[in-house]
C-alpha cells in the first residue's frame, strides 16, 4: 500500500511543479514514507533520515535547499520523536493526510518551522485526490489499488488499528472509476488493497454496501482488465460470496494471500485473530474444492508471547498440512502500545531466532516443490517487457512467478499461454504455445 500511496503523494505534488528524479541528491523534496509494522522497519527510518541530512547539507553549500518529509505510519505513531530526534525533518504527515501535502508545502514555507499533520480527518483522502497521471507498476500493465483502509480487528501484536485507522471503504463508483481510468491507460492486472480486504462493504450507490466480491464482478466486466487480485484477506472475512467468486469470476486469480499467523489454538486466541487453525482448513478446503488450482499464501509470526514449543509445532503441523505457495514469516517484533507487547511470557530471541529458521527451511521446501511442478504445465502469462537475453519476454504468471520465454516485442501487454520447460533460480523459463490477439 506504501508503493500506491507514495504514486498518490506524487500526483497531489505534480501541479505544484514536482516531479520524479533519478537520486535524492537532485531532488527539492525528499519524502520517506515509512512502516511501522516490525521494529526493525521503524528504526531504519531514523538512520536513512540521517543519510539524508548529509544529502541536504551537500545541496545547501550549492545554494539549493531540500523539504525533508516523513509520511506513512512511523510518522503517525512517532511524529513528535521524528522531531525531537530529527530536528532538521520538515514535514510530518500520517497516511490518511497526504492529500494535503500542498497546503503542507506552503505552510512549511510561509512558517519556516516543522509541521506537523497527523490527523484522521472527518474527509476521505481519495475524495481529494487528482486523477492519476498513470499507474505505478510493471510498464503500467499491472497497478495496485486501494479500495480499504484501515484495521477494526485489534489483532493482539499489530499497530494498524492505531497507525491507519479505523477501518473504512471507499464506494463502488470512486473505485470503478479509477480502475477504468487505469485500463484505459494499458492495465490488465490490477491488485484491489487494503488491510483488510475482504471486509469490504463500500458504498454502492444504491443505498447499500458491496461486498469484496460484487465489486470484483463490477470490475471483471470493464473490458480489457483481464486480471484482478486483492490483499490483505482476514480468514474470518471469507464468506460464502468471496468463495462462489473465486468459481465464477474468471478475472480472479487462483493465487490468495490469506495469513495464518500460527497454527496453534491457544496461540490464535492469544491473538485476538476470532479463528481456530481447523477453520482455517476448513475455508481452506471450500476454496480448493471450487478452485482446485488454488494456490495460497500466508504470513506467519513465530515467538508471539505465550508461544511454547507444541504451539510452534502445531504451526508447522499446519504448515504441513496446507502447502503454501509461498509465505512470509517474521520474529514477533513489540510493538509500543499494542496488548501483546505488555503480556509476560515473552519469548527469548534465540528461541524465535531457531523456530524462525525453521519454519523458513520448510516453507522454502514448498515453495520450491510448487515451483518445480510447475514445469510440464501451461499457463497463462501477461507479458510485461522484454527479458533480460535478446529476443526473450519476460511475464508473470497467475501466481505472480516471474517467467521468461521467447517471443516477439509486439506481444508485450498481452496474455499467451506458454508451456513451462524449467524452473531457474528465482523465476520459470518457457515455450510460448499459443498467441492471443496483442492488447492495442
Ligand atoms: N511482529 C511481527 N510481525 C508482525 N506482523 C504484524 N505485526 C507484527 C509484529 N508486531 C506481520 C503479520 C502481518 C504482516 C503484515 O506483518 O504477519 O500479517
Ligand atoms: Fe493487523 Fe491484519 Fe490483525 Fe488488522 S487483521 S490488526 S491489519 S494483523
Amino acid at each position: 500500500m506504501n508503493v500506491y500511496d507514495s504514486a498518490r503523494m506524487a500526483d497531489v505534488l505534480r501541479p505544484l511543479g514536482y516531479g520524479p528524479v533519478e537520486r535524492p541528491e537532485d531532488a527539492d523534496m525528499i519524502i520517506l514514507n515509512t512502516c511501522h509494522i516490525r521494529e526493525r522497519a521503524a528504526e531504519k527510518v531514523f538512520s536513512e533520515l540521517g543519510r539524508l541530512r548529509k544529502i541536504r547539507e551537500a545541496r545547501e553549500i550549492d545554494g539549493r535547499s531540500t523539504i525533508i518529509a516523513v509520511a506513512g505510519c512511523v510518522a503517525q505513531a512517532e511524529g513528535e520523536v521524528i522531531l525531537a530526534r530529527a530536528p532538521y525533518v520538515d514535514l510530518v504527515l500520517g497516511p490518511q493526510t497526504y492529500h494535503r501535502l500542498p497546503e503542507m508545502v506552503a505552510r512549511a514555507a510561509r512558517a519556516g518551522g516543522a509541521v506537523i499533520d497527523t490527523d484522521f480527518p472527518v474527509e476521505q483522502k481519495f475524495d481529494f485526490l487528482p486523477e492519476a497521471a498513470a499507474p505505478q507498476t510493471a510498464g503500467n500493465l499491472t497497478a495496485f489499488l486501494t479500495i480499504q483502509e484501515g484495521c477494526d480487528k485489534f489483532c493482539s501484536f499489530c499497530v494498524v488499528p492505531y497507525t491507519r485507522g479505523a477501518e473504512t471503504s471507499r464506494p463502488v463508483a470512486s473505485v470503478l472509476a479509477e480502475a477504468r481510468r487505469m485500463v484505459a491507460s494499458g492495465v490488465r492486472e490490477i491488485t484491489l488493497l487494503g488491510q483488510n480486504v475482504n471486509a469490504y462493504h463500500g458504498d454502492d450507490g444504491n443505498g447499500g454496501s458491496a461486498t469484496l466480491a460484487g465489486l470484483a464482478a463490477d470490475l471483471a466486466a470493464i473490458p480489457g482488465l483481464d486480471r484482478i487480485r486483492y490483499m490483505t484477506s482476514h480468514p474470518r472475512d471469507v464468506d460464502q460470496s468471496l468463495i462462489d467468486a473465486h468459481q465464477d469470476n474468471a478475472a480472479l486469480m487462483p493465487f490468495l494471500h490469506l495469513p495464518v499467523q500460527s497454527g496453534s489454538d491457544k496461540i490464535l486466541k492469544a491473538m485476538n485473530r476470532g479463528h481456530t487453525s481447523d477453520e482455517y482448513r476448513e475455508t481452506v478446503r471450500r476454496l480448493r474444492e471450487v478452485r482446485p488450482d488454488l494456490a495460497l499464501s500466508s504470513d506467519f509470526i513465530v515467538g508471539h508471547p505465550g508461544e511454547s514449543e507444541e504451539d510452534f509445532e502445531a504451526t508447522m503441523q499446519l504448515i504441513r498440512d496446507i502447502g503454501f505457495a509461498m509465505a512470509y514469516s517474521f520474529k514477533y517484533s513489540p510493538r509500543p502500545g499494542t496488548p501483546a507487547a505488555g503480556q509476560p511470557l515473552q519469548v527469548a530471541e534465540d528461541i524465535k531466532d531457531r523456530r524462525l529458521a525453521e519454519m523458513q527451511a520448510l516453507l522454502r521446501e514448498q515453495q520450491d516443490a510448487f515451483n518445480a511442478d510447475m514445469v510440464g504445465t501451461t499457463q497463462d502469462i501477461l507479458i510485461t517487457g522484454k527479458g533480460r537475453k535478446p529476443g526473450q519476454l519476460s511475464g508473470r504468471s497467475p501466481y505472480l512467478q516471474p517467467v521468461h520465454f521467447e517471443g516477439p516485442e509486439t506481444l508485450i501487454g498481452s496474455i499467451v499461454k506458454v508451456a513451462i520447460t524449467e524452473r531457474l533460480t528465482n523465476s520459470l523459463g518457457g515455450t510460448l504455445i499459443r498467441e492471443t490477439a496483442p492488447a492495442c
